[in-house]
């Protein structure tokens, strides 16, 4: 089968098309063909061995897990002997990041537990762009958000995966949404429902004198006390990740600030393709669209993951295989 493998860490360039061994479900495994996959910042990070955390998990000094992609849809192609949920045929799609990695590929055997069913009204390269940001932006906005009608949410970095899925979740509470992102992505962003943009390059929202409800950061590239000026007295900061120190800046300083604030700071631990079955029902009733950027063949993963780096792209980068 062909696959986009990386031999090196380095740039996008060292993922190169190659043919590889088709793999064999064992009993606990489905075997999928792959019809579409997506780009997230675990391939942008896992690819260039950066940061080097990434290298204790995939390899030290050359990677041990050569196919990145940790999205996908496809159909099945034949179950192992204990599996139970699927049969052949049947289209499926899932975050796979808990059970391996290794979507740029025609193929893959994975863990019956990463799939859902695919809606038949929704395509493959719809399905691969969706259970990653999905639960991000659901379990950000309504498990932890604990989002109600009419509030004023901000979502900073609004113009990626999240960012676009959780304004259209935010809309089916009628709340008035404020993106931010760089300057070129803010037509787009208005152009899907965005109440107002604003471009980070040239305005700091935590300085504009406005206060949110709640504020949901996809790159959380502050301190937490900055953010703080930006939230109205009970609001809430939810994180979805960003750069490190500023991370821990946020779990280091959540508990002091409640306690002297009514403010409330939380970090998302993703619970991997939770309440993919409630996004399938949105998207059936046509509540939800996936923006796409894309999609590009895998013969040009590179140019795919490089887009996904530069961050020029607008909603989800994806791969059809
Ligand atoms: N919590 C967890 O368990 C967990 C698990 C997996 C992933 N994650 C995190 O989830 C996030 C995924 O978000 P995503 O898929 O929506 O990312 P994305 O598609 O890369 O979107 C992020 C957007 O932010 C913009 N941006 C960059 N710098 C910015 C700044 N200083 N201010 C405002 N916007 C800025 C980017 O555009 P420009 O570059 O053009 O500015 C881009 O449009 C990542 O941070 C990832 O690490 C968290």
């Amino acid at each position: 089968m062909k696959a986009a493998v990386f031999n090196q860490y380095g740039s996008p360039k060292v993922l190169q098309l190659q043919e590889v061994e088709k793999p064999t479900p064992k009993d606990n495994e489905v075997l999928v063909k792959i019809h579409a996959t997506a780009v997230n910042d675990y391939d942008w990070s896992m690819i260039r061995g950066k940061p080097f955390l990434y290298r204790l998990m995939f390899g030290l000094l050359r990677p041990r897990k050569n196919i990145p992609g940790m999205e996908l849809s496809g159909v099945v192609v034949s179950t192992g002997k204990k599996m139970t949920s699927f049969k052949a045929g049947d289209a499926v799609y899932g975050d796979i990041s808990e059970h391996g990695f290794g979507s740029f590929a025609e193929y893959i055997c994975i863990d019956e537990k990463a799939l859902t069913l695919k809606p038949n009204n929704m395509s493959f390269e719809e399905a691969a762009s969706i259970p990653h940001a999905a639960a991000l932006a659901l379990q950000g906005l309504v498990d932890i958000g604990q989002i109600q009608n009419g509030l004023k949410i901000l979502i900073n970095g609004a113009g990626g995966g999240v960012g676009t899925l959780g304004l259209q979740l935010a809309k089916l509470y009628c709340a008035e949404v404020t993106g931010v992102d760089s300057g070129d992505k803010l037509e787009m962003m208005k152009s899907i429902g965005f109440d107002y943009t604003i471009d980070y390059q040239t305005e700091d929202f935590t300085k504009s004198g406005q206060r949110y409800d709640l504020i949901l950061d996809t790159k959380t590239n502050r301190s937490t006390f900055s953010y703080l000026r930006s939230l109205k007295p009970n609001g809430k900061y939810v994180t979805v990740g960003g750069k490190l120190p500023h991370l821990l800046h946020a779990l280091f300083f959540r508990r002091v600030i409640h306690l002297f604030s009514r403010k409330r700071v939380h970090i998302i631990g993703l619970k991997t393709n939770k309440d993919l079955n409630y996004i399938n029902e949105l998207f059936e009733s046509e509540k939800i669209k996936p923006i796409i950027d894309g999609p590009y063949p895998l013969s040009e993963a590179a140019i795919a993951v490089q887009r996904f780096g530069k961050g020029v792209h607008r909603g989800k980068v994806v791969i059809s295989i």
